[in-house]
């Protein structure tokens, strides 16, 4: 992502702080995986938000109005033992001439430097409880601060919570964003396309599995979550990763599975039947979905409630499943109790960009917020029948169906990031169709 990009973000937010204010913002640690084995490592959001920065042990510091620098970062060192194991640091001169840092000191000399520009600030703006030991630094520094007063010290009056402004920055994508977040919809659609293309009878699921990584990695992406691919019973376990089952001829399969560009992700779903052909009652369900789906997505538009797109599909959702005689009673009644919620037991979508899940309020006070371009949201409702469900005829069990699309928020209405991935019952059915074999 172009470096003006991470310039305008910082300036922006500065000028939300105003002058006394300074950030503090530590990047991600390393993570272990097991013993000395570390998991890949992946920036912080907020902190990757601000800077670009990709590297661990680095701490962001913004100072709005400060004369001889703003923007300060503390890095490692160049070090050329260390990086002939662990590859190039930017130090330095890197923080500086790469990400834009107006001066930038080694991560070793932050507790001699960084009490003397919180002493010149009036307000901190840090978010607690996030990195447990960092939050003991930065009390540490402030509280170095207050015992010296006597010498004439001057300590920052106010904490401030930096998540609360950040965060809403980070609800309305730019158009830099929203172009990462169609590329990382554009490979994952096609990676689920894959998936589908290949599914049959006799295969394990994580070959699915494969597909998916193989699809994700030939861009230079990853997964932006651990995919789910569960067949058969396991349609209806709602965070099944386990990924291990041979799937059976008349299974359902759902695959929830999305990727990363730039660190912001995709989220998508897509449900099929693991033989090319929907059974009956696997279409009925499939089709009350696909048109809860379709509902609660034209209700994605400027002006409309957060909470539109979840009521739409919870209507259409329930009105299905009276319609199958899955539930009994008058609608509205129903939709009052919450009948659906026995099969359709997760809310209809959530906020998507560097992170899956993402940042930003769902609701203004008591009120749901109201949908503005630059958002992005997933639509996401879903039917679970699981094995023994009482009251429900069998022919209706291990049916598990989900459709999940991720959709921006538009001038006029919506754009539907993730519309590369078939989901029309004859799309998916024409894209498994095997050649027939002369007898
Ligand atoms: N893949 C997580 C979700 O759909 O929310
Ligand atoms: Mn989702
Ligand atoms: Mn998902």
């Amino acid at each position: 992502m172009n470096q003006k990009e991470f310039v305008r973000r910082r300036k922006q937010l500065m000028r939300m702080m105003g002058h006394g204010g300074i950030a503090i913002m530590p990047a991600a640690p390393v993570k272990l995986r097991n013993r000395d084995v570390e998991h890949d490592y992946r920036q912080e959001s907020d902190f990757h938000y601000l800077t670009g920065f990709p590297e661990p042990e680095a701490v962001l510091v913004l100072i709005p109005g400060r004369k001889q620098a703003e923007y300060i970062l503390f890095c490692r060192e160049r070090d050329p033992l260390r990086e002939t194991w662990d590859g190039v640091r930017a130090g330095q001169d890197g923080a500086i001439a790469d990400f834009g840092a107006d001066d930038a000191f080694p991560i070793g000399d932050i507790d001699e430097i960084l009490p003397g520009l919180i002493e010149q600030c009036e307000r901190v703006y840090y978010t607690l409880g996030i990195h447990q030991e960092f939050d003991q630094q930065v009390v540490g520094w402030v509280q170095q601060l207050r015992s010296q007063v006597n010498r004439g010290t001057h300590t920052p009056q106010e904490f401030v919570a930096l998540d609360h402004l950040l965060h809403d920055m980070r609800l309305y994508k730019s158009r830099a964003e929203i172009s990462a977040m169609r590329k990382s919809a554009r490979i994952a659609a096609r990676a689920h396309e894959r998936a589908i293309s290949a599914c049959r009878p006799g295969m394990y699921e994580y070959e699915i599995h494969a597909d998916l990584i193989h699809e994700f990695k030939r861009h230079g992406s990853v997964p932006s979550y651990s995919p789910i691919v569960g067949s058969g019973p396991n349609s209806c376990v709602l965070h099944y990763n386990k990924n291990d089952r041979l799937m059976q001829d008349g299974d359902l399969l759902l695959v929830d599975a999305g990727c990363e560009v730039d660190c912001y992700a995709s989220d998508i779903t897509r449900t099929y039947p693991v033989n090319g052909r929907f059974s009956k009652e696997q279409r009925e369900i499939y089709e009350v979905v696909l048109r809860a789906q379709h509902a609660a997505i034209d209700k994605v538009r400027p002006g409309n409630h957060w909470n539109d797109p979840h009521d739409a599909a919870v209507r259409a959702i329930t009105a299905g499943l009276r319609d199958l005689g899955l539930l009994k009673g008058p609608l509205t009644k129903l939709i009052k109790d919450g009948a659906y919620s026995r099969f359709f037991m997760h809310r209809t979508g959530h906020w998507i960009g560097l992170d899956v899940h993402d940042v930003g309020d769902y609701k203004v006070g008591d009120e749901w917020r109201v949908l503005e371009p630059g958002m992005v949201l997933t639509i996401e409702p879903g039917i679970y029948i699981a094995s023994g469900s009482k009251g429900v005829a069998k022919k209706w069990w291990n049916i598990g169906v989900r459709i999940e699309d991720d959709v921006l928020v538009t001038k006029d209405g919506h754009d539907v990031l993730s519309a590369g991935a078939v989901k029309e019952v004859a799309e998916i059915e024409k894209l498994m169709a095997r050649p027939v074999k002369a007898a």
